[in-house]
């Protein structure tokens, strides 16, 4: 389990997230969503020890991120961030392969290759592996640092909106993959989303942050309500339901309204 406990995260003077208690699990899949400048890059940001909380603490197999050497706090994550500018002059298999860096030697074994290059088979893009890192458009990095994280074989994925960049396929492999592989290892995932309806499609767990504060956490069927997502984004929203239940979020626009 990863928990948090009054985690309280401060950027400069500006208090950010208060008093925050989470408790994430093994084989669950949490996906994390707030309106803009919210937190969520700061808070995965913390959990990763990139960001020093102002108070509170952060656990996880009864070790705590304050306590420990970073480097071996990071090692059981995997972490994807929002915002990467990648212009090297690295092919996409030598990128995958940088996934296993705590764990290489001096010198890659086949066993590496043969791991990354399996990684972008399970994802579909194979073909890029001897392309150059920069001569990507966006998207097909975005898959690529995907996988990179996947060699990583973390116990804790943290990804900050993983899919932005991605077309509707690509969108549905890597949170396929990510869903089966959460369960299958065991992993604590965390995802952030503004997405809502890919949201309520694979989270077990939502986890609404806004205004420096847990605004709810549950399955999406429970959490997300007109009431709460008008509160959030402040725009009309109609909530249909799919054929397996899942929310589908509409939002509706002012000349559809009653005056
Ligand atoms: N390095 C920084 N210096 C100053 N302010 C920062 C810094 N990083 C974040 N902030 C501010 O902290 C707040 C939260 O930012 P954060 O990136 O965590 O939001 P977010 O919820 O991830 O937003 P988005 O959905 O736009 O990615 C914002 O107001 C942002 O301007
Ligand atoms: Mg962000």
């Amino acid at each position: 389990m990863l928990e948090l406990q009054q985690l309280s995260l401060h950027i400069g003077q500006q208090p950010l997230v208060r008093n925050l208690d989470l408790q994430l699990q093994p084989g669950q899949l949490h996906v994390l969503i707030g309106p803009n400048g919210t937190g969520k890059t700061s808070l995965l940001r913390a959990l990763f020890g990139e960001l020093t909380p102002q108070a509170g603490s952060i656990r996880h197999g009864g070790e705590t991120l304050s306590r420990l050497q970073l480097a071996r706090w990071r090692r059981r994550f995997g972490y994807m961030p929002q915002n990467i500018q990648l212009e090297l002059d690295l092919s996409v298999l030598e990128v995958v392969v940088l996934g296993r860096l705590d764990s290489l030697g001096m010198r890659l074994s086949d066993d590496d290759i043969l791991a990354a290059l399996g990684a972008l088979q399970a994802l579909g893009i194979a073909q890029l592996a001897d392309r150059p890192m920069y001569s990507l458009s966006g998207g097909q990095r975005q898959m690529v640092l995907f996988a990179q994280v996947l060699l990583r074989d973390p116990q804790i994925m943290l990804l900050d909106e993983p899919v932005s960049a991605l077309d509707l396929q690509h969108q549905m492999q890597l949170m396929e993959h990510l869903h089966r592989q959460t369960r299958a290892k065991g992993w604590i995932s965390l995802v952030v989303l503004h997405d809502l309806n890919l949201a309520a499609q694979y989270a077990d767990q939502l986890i609404v942050l806004a205004g420096g504060e847990l605004q709810a956490f549950g399955p999406p069927a429970e959490v997300l309500t007109p009431e709460l997502i008008s509160r959030l984004y402040r725009v009309p929203v109609d909530i249909l339901h799919d054929r397996d239940g899942s929310p589908f979020i509409r939002t509706l626009r002012p000349e559809s309204l009653p005056a």
